[in-house]
C-alpha cells in the first residue's frame, strides 16, 4: 500500500477529483470496516478508484467518473462478516444497493457514476453495466480483491514449515526437469 500511497500523493489531479469524497466524515467511516483480510473498505476503494482512473485516462475514458464512483463503490458501512437481521439477502448481491443509497445521500452522482456503483459486482449481479467505465471498475475491483487476499494467504502459506519444505521440494523437482 505504501508504494500506492506515494503514487497517489504525486497525482495532483486524482487527489483533486476525490478530495470532497475522502474528506467526508461518512466516507472516512470506511476505515473502520475490513473489506478483504487486512485491507479496510477505505483503502480498498482508494485502490479501485486509482487503478480505474489510471486505466481510463490511458484509454481516453471518463476517468473522473471512475475515480469518484470507485471511491464510493463499497460505501455500505457495516461489517459484512457479522449477521444482521435488518439486512436481507447475501452481502455479495445486496451491498452495491446500500453503497449507492449512501453515496447518493452524500453526493450528486451522475448516471454513469450510479451505474458504476450499482453494477460493480457484475456478473454476480445479473444486470449488465451500461458503460465502458462500469466494466473497468468491475474488473479492477476483482483484481484488487484478489491481490488484497493473495498477500495475506501467501504469507500464511509460507509461514507453515511444511508448506515451505513442500515448495522447496517441488521447486527442486521442477528445476531438475527444465
Ligand atoms: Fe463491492
Ligand atoms: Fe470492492
Amino acid at each position: 500500500m505504501n508504494d500506492l500511497m506515494k503514487k497517489i500523493d504525486n497525482d495532483v489531479e486524482f487527489k483533486q477529483i476525490i478530495k470532497e469524497i475522502i474528506t467526508n466524515d461518512t466516507v472516512l467511516q470506511m476505515k473502520k470496516f475490513r473489506q478483504h483480510f487486512e485491507t479496510s473498505c477505505f483503502d480498498h476503494c482508494l485502490r479501485v478508484a486509482f487503478y480505474s482512473y489510471l486505466l481510463c485516462k490511458k484509454y481516453n475514458l471518463d476517468y473522473k467518473a471512475v475515480a469518484r464512483a470507485g471511491m464510493l463503490h463499497d460505501l455500505f458501512l457495516y461489517d459484512w462478516r457479522k449477521k444482521d437481521a435488518s439486512r436481507k439477502g447475501l452481502h455479495g448481491f445486496t451491498h452495491p444497493k446500500y453503497a449507492l443509497q449512501n453515496a447518493s445521500n452524500l453526493f450528486n452522482l451522475n448516471k454513469k457514476e450510479q451505474d458504476i456503483i450499482l453494477k460493480h459486482m457484475w456478473p454476480l449481479t445479473i444486470k449488465f453495466p451500461k458503460y465502458k467505465e462500469s466494466y473497468i471498475v468491475t474488473l479492477v475491483d476483482k483484481y484488487c480483491a484478489l491481490s488484497e487476499s493473495y498477500v495475506v494467504c501467501s504469507k500464511k502459506f509460507f509461514n507453515k514449515k511444511i508448506y515451505r519444505y513442500a515448495y522447496l521440494f517441488l521447486s527442486v523437482c521442477v528445476l531438475k526437469f527444465i
